[in-house]
């Protein structure tokens, strides 16, 4: 694997010469296409050095230089695969597909296995999800409306919510619990309905959307990590935090799940009820962040220090979804402060501390994954570095004057 993984590194950074240099005069002041670049060359790097294909990269602890794998089936398993396919996306070079269908020929028997959690819907949206839009390969379709009817398995008519964490259940005592991530994985259910799959997978979609806006928010419109409910009526019992600093506090990256969510779900339905939504979660975050846009990784943790981490992934994750809700929302002035507040996020990723170059070939330094487990924290992470390169590539596309999301 090694000496032609050598022979594509060379040739990747020998391409990321010429497209800096054809498209600069089409990026404005944010030089895009150079942060394009940088990845460009940090994946190949990583790429370079990978032992073998199921070795996926997944984090590079505080100070360290070498990559932690995970394996097929984790949560994270599907980012790294979806990086190389937007490599792929923004080159066509056929090294960066070659590379992309390896990882995700690993992954497609997982999409026939039964859900575990929700988080089937990250795993495969980001591998044969990417790879069915860009490649067309009939058999990441198969293996996206097999996952999307097993997550539906986990869906509670009862409480109008999928089921996130089906081993919470006993050991939590959360009879079924619906995490504010899950609101990501929707997607997979939209994607399918629209792609021969059951139509009731649609409705199931945004009655998950409605049941979430209605009870895992806050009057300021912050969101609780869990919301828990009774499986026999459906009511909500409590909200309750697991990667948070506390139940009532807002988890940096929880509320970027939120942002992301919501603007998705009015993608897929145009009901201008998410749309509204979506800016309600926005405008909260907005308007706690620290001036540098990057927040600590609970927005309450600076009561505890200023020195708290911060999270860089609920950074990217937000840059990327203001980018997409700056074109639906119809009033100028918002939507270019949303597109600013999206650029000021990109900005100080890009910053020399925020970026991982010198230190390892991750994009991006300083997220936290689990503070209260002390795992990953302030490491790099590989689903970071995919939003942050999904946001670059969508804001390339927006200063090209294309739609901000390739066809879906
Ligand atoms: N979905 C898990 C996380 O955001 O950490």
């Amino acid at each position: 694997m090694k000496t032609s993984v050598s022979i594509l590194v060379g040739l990747l950074l020998a391409t990321s010469c010429i497209s800096c240099h054809s498209s600069k005069e089409n990026t404005g002041d944010f030089p895009v296409e150079k942060e394009i670049d940088y990845c460009r060359t940090q994946a190949a790097l990583t790429l370079s050095a990978l032992p073998s294909a199921d070795k996926i990269p997944n984090s590079v602890d505080k100070g360290c230089s070498s990559w932690n794998y995970t394996g097929v089936g984790s949560w994270t398993c599907g980012f790294w695969p979806g990086i190389l396919w937007y490599l792929y996306e923004d080159t066509r070079d056929s090294l960066w597909e070659k590379s992309a269908r390896k990882v995700s020929d690993l992954i497609l028997p997982f999409a026939y296995k039964k859900a575990r959690s929700h988080d089937s819907g990250f795993i495969m949206m980001t591998s044969l999800g990417n790879g069915y839009r860009l490649t067309g390969d009939l058999s990441y379709k198969a293996g996206l409306l097999s996952a999307a009817d097993s997550l539906a398995e986990l869906y509670n008519p009862k409480v109008g919510t999928i089921l996130s964490w089906p081993n919470m259940v006993k050991k939590e005592g959360w009879p079924h619990n619906t995490i504010i991530d899950n609101m990501m994985n929707l997607e997979l259910l939209f994607w399918a309905a629209r792609n021969g799959g059951d139509k009731r997978l649609y409705d199931m979609a945004v009655r998950h959307a409605e049941t979430t806006m209605r009870h895992q928010f806050r009057p300021d419109y912050s969101c609780y990590h869990v919301a828990v409910y009774d499986t026999i009526d459906g009511h909500f019992i409590k909200g309750v935090t697991h990667q948070g600093l506390s139940d009532d506090s807002m988890w940096a990256r929880g509320q970027a799940w939120a942002i992301y969510g919501y603007t998705m779900v009015y993608r897929e339905t145009g009901d201008p009820r998410f749309l509204d939504f979506a800016r309600k979660v926005s405008d909260v975050y907005l308007k706690r962040l620290p001036n540098d846009r990057i927040p600590y990784w609970d927005f309450a943790a600076y009561e505890i220090s200023p020195a708290e981490p911060r999270d860089a992934s609920a950074a990217a994750i937000t840059a990327s979804a203001l980018l997409e809700l700056s074109t639906y929302v119809a009033d100028a002035d918002s939507s270019a402060y949303y597109k600013r507040q999206a650029i000021a996020m990109l900005e100080a990723l890009s910053s020399s501390a925020y970026q991982a170059g010198t230190q390892s070939s991750a994009f991006l330094l300083h997220s936290v994954g689990h503070m209260n487990k002390n795992w990953e924290v302030d490491a790099s992470i590989s689903y970071a570095d995919y939003y942050y390169l999904e946001a670059l590539i969508r804001l390339k596309r927006l200063e090209t004057g294309h739609s901000v999301l390739a066809d879906l």
